[in-house]
């Protein structure tokens, strides 16, 4: 048995959460294997509406397990919360939702040092979601992290050495702090991860694999976000490619079976940073507000734009994609003619390759092709989608040399076709 990765190709919010529960019922196991809160996975069904932070996606669709792999950073106040929602409409995950002890912990002093160093920065904040991600990360690879299974023994002198080593650094920086509204919730949360099944995943998930389960793996993020191929320093502080989840899983590469690619038919970013087919203009906003583009964690209003060739091939080409899934296809329903970004321009040079940086005068290439100019979003088959629509995607695979094999036209489970 193989590990199938599920992965964004852009600037995350691709649509992840909805085909991760679409595809759920195939699979055994769902695993998220890096990232955090700062993560907004959104699933629609059945007139209702959840948007899952810290938890895998497979856990509305029947008896399956879930894992918040080794790779994950885990808050316990947030996974409290979000627990709790879960547990009052009626979905009590303590059987079936196992938690790595090597998954790092955000603590309330990450989150503090997060805001810190963002203010720091001024005009080059990175527009961090304020979750605590980078300072977690920064102790995990730093080596003076707590993780998950540090909590079965001596927590409270751990934190304690931690938290005095967080504080002088909060104070070189001059930031104001209330550190007592959030203490009460950390150990809250401490106790409600206490109640859950903690493993080592590495072996389980091993395990798994020997005895015949199929596993899907969630990524979070997008590839345009990841630490080492994103559009650095205006990026995550984890491996959200392919690759990522060997690490984050503790699988390896041999076990990686079918890599499917995620991204929308255009495309947005939350957060700072270079963004080359950004539209100003109001086709930016009929995106936006079609496509209803604001943040699932923070709220903020999504930058929108045209989709960039570009970096989807650089994305398919860093996280070999075996399956392209586009979602939103819906949204462009309101456009007469789209444009996809084909080539950069910058100063008397052009190129098809994703380059080092993405300088301020660079500018996009653009092909335009007849939009569909209708609403696709009740469609049930590909042999209801209009000429246009069916001219896209083909010329998208022919140009990404990979098939899109499902095509979503609205955000409920309902709205999805896949291809024969
Ligand atoms: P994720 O972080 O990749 O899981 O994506 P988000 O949940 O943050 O953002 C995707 C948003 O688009 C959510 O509000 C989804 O409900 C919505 N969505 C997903 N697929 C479609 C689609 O095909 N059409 C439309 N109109 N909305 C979609
Ligand atoms: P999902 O999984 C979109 C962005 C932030 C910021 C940068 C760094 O829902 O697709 P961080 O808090 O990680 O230090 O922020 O990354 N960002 C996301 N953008 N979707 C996400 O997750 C994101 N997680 C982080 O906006 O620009
Ligand atoms: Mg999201």
């Amino acid at each position: 048995m193989k590990v199938d990765v599920l992965l964004g190709l852009q600037w995350g919010d691709e649509g992840k959460g909805k085909v991760v529960d679409v595809l759920t019922p195939e699979y055994d196991v769902i695993t998220r294997f890096q990232g955090g809160p700062n993560a907004g996975h959104t699933l629609e069904f059945d007139n209702k509406k959840f948007v899952l932070h810290n938890i895998p996606s497979g856990i509305f669709q029947g008896d399956k397990i879930n894992v918040i792999g080794n790779g994950v950073v885990l808050d316990p106040i947030t996974f409290k919360k979000e627990i709790d929602g879960l547990k009052a409409q009626g979905f009590d995950l303590k059987n079936s939702l196992f938690i790595s002890k090597k998954a790092h912990l955000i603590l309330p002093t990450h989150r503090i040092l997060d805001a810190a160093s963002e203010a720091a920065k001024g005009k080059t904040k990175i527009g961090s979601t304020l979750k605590g991600i980078g300072p977690t990360y920064m102790d995990k690879t730093g080596r003076n992290g707590i993780r998950v299974g540090d909590i079965l023994t001596n927590f409270e002198e751990k934190y304690a050495a931690l938290k005095e080593k967080h504080e002088q650094l909060i104070k070189m920086y001059g930031f104001e702090y209330n550190l007592a509204e959030y203490e009460q919730g950390l150990k809250e949360g401490i106790e409600t991860l206490r109640e859950f099944t903690l493993i080592d995943s590495e072996h389980e998930l091993n395990r798994y694999l020997k005895d015949e389960k199929s596993i899907l793996a969630e990524g979070a993020q997008g590839t345009l976000l990841d630490i080492d191929f994103g559009s650095y320093p205006y990026v995550t502080s984890s491996n959200t490619v392919c690759a990522g989840a060997c690490i984050g899983m503790g699988v390896s590469p041999r076990n990686i079976g079918e890599v499917y690619g995620i991204f929308k038919a255009y495309c947005t970013r939350v957060g700072a940073g270079p963004f080359p087919t950004e539209l100003f203009d109001e086709d930016g906003d009929k995106m936006r507000e079609h496509g209803h583009e604001f943040g699932s964690t923070t709220g903020r209003p999504r930058r929108c734009g045209w989709l960039d060739l570009v970096a989807l091939k650089y994305s398919v080409m860093v996280n070999g994609v075996t399956n392209l899934i586009m979602m939103k296809s819906d949204v462009l329903g309101c456009f007469e003619t789209i444009k996809i970004a084909t080539a950069y321009k910058m100063g008397d040079a052009v190129t098809e390759e994703f380059p080092f940086e993405l300088p301020e005068n660079l500018e996009p290439v653009y092909k335009e092709m007849p939009g569909w100019n209708c609403d696709l979003t009740g469609l049930k088959s590909e042999d209801d989608f209009p000429k246009e629509l069916k001219d896209y995607i083909q010329y998208l695979e022919d140009e990404l040399e990979v098939p899109i094999t499902i095509v979503s036209v609205g955000p409920d489970r309902e709205q999805t076709i896949v291809r024969e």
